[in-house]
């Protein structure tokens, strides 16, 4: 599919109203590097999660005249002006695909399943839920619009949002970038894993632990653009590309050792590059490397498959199979829940992507 196949010319100005729900996702090839209008550097390959999602509703009315408003925004029920910017980007990129958006008034109310200021990064999940939105707005007008097309594109616009919010439409794994393992992969959208994935996938659990609640020092936006120029980024693009095609065996074949050696490595790594660039920063902090150290010596001693990776900050993604689920969330409990902040952590685990309300 290419770009130009996205575009849909509406005629008229409709009355609408939409309601989606899409999850957040964890990499486990980590996406980190980009170019033009949100390209990736390298492929990523995530696991879509099923609790911390966002719900999204747009009501969609003819637009009176270009001083009519464009839009109108409500977070948990209260106007936010400061996300104006970013929608009003986002809004824009996207009406070249959709220009009849120009003509419509659009009325958009949005909440998170996770709590306020838990650190944890709400645009992929917003993006894709408001994509899917103007999806359904798009299906109204276009009734013959085929569902995998709906999704496709969905996953194409959201990447326009935050480029992550590309894999946040479909379920359990998706890869966005192009890899040569995975003959329909694209920069452009974010596709579901084709092969069948070993069971022991389906219900991985990941639990998030909130290590700290603060706004990220540095954005992902800036910490993108660092890697242009970088001394190992062209390495570092080349190995996302092996984990890929490595991951795309381990998916499969169910080797939990080999997955725990890709996913580790791909956070420490996502996290080298940052402390390496130029300006260099560190998102860790002192209680992620104590959780670090408390899950090699846990894993050790116990033998369980428990892992972790990292987002761009400083909270922690635990993840293991669920039989594993009673001893694993006794050591949470006990020894790492005390390096979170107000002992808080999040409960998810992988789910099967978006869905209409
Ligand atoms: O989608 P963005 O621009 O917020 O970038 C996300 C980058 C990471 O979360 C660090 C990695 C990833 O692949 O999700």
């Amino acid at each position: 599919m290419e770009e130009k196949n996205f575009i849909f010319k509406s005629s008229s100005a409709i009355n609408h109203r939409a309601t989606w729900q899409a999850p957040s996702n964890i990499a486990l090839v980590k996406y980190w590097g980009k170019h033009g209008d949100q390209l990736p550097k390298n492929p990523s390959i995530s696991f879509t999660l099923s609790k911390c999602v966002t719900t999204t509703t747009v009501e969609f009315t003819p637009r009176l005249s270009e001083n009519d408003p464009w839009f109108s925004f409500l977070f948990e029920n209260k106007e936010q002006v400061n996300f104006h910017p970013k929608i009003k980007q986002f809004l824009d990129r996207i009406s070249i695909y959709m220009p009849g958006i120009k003509f419509q008034r659009m009325s958009i109310s949005s909440s998170n399943s996770f709590p306020h200021s838990s650190g944890i990064a709400s645009s992929a999940s917003a993006m894709a839920a408001l994509a899917l939105c103007l999806m359904d707005w798009e299906k109204k007008s276009n009734p013959v619009l085929s569902d995998s097309l709906f999704k496709t594109k969905a996953s194409f616009l959201a990447r326009l949002g935050s480029g992550s919010a590309a894999r946040s439409i479909e379920g359990p794994l998706t890869i966005w970038g192009e890899n040569a393992t995975f003959k329909n992969s694209t920069d452009i959208y974010a596709v579901p894993l084709t092969s069948k994935v070993h069971d022991v996938f389906y219900n991985f659990q990941d639990t998030i632990l909130i290590v700290d609640r603060g706004t990220k020092k540095v954005s992902s936006s800036l910490g993108h653009q660092l890697m242009n120029g970088h001394p190992f980024a062209e390495n570092r693009f080349l190995q996302a590309n092996d984990n890929c095609e490595l991951l795309s065996k381990i998916l499969v074949n169910g080797d939990l050792d080999a997955f725990i050696e890709v996913v580790e490595s791909e956070a420490l790594t996502l996290h080298s590059m940052m402390m390496t660039s130029s300006p260099r920063f560190i998102l860790m902090q002192p209680n992620t490397l104590t959780v670090i150290n408390k899950i090699w010596d846990f894993r050790a001693a116990t033998q369980l498959p428990l892992c972790f990776t990292l987002d761009a900050g400083a909270n922690v993604h635990l993840l293991y199979p669920e039989t594993h689920a009673p001893a694993i969330k006794i050591f949470i409990q006990e020894e790492l829940s005390q390096h979170c902040e107000a002992g808080q952590f999040i409960e998810d685990q992988v789910g099967q992507g978006a869905k209409k309300l």
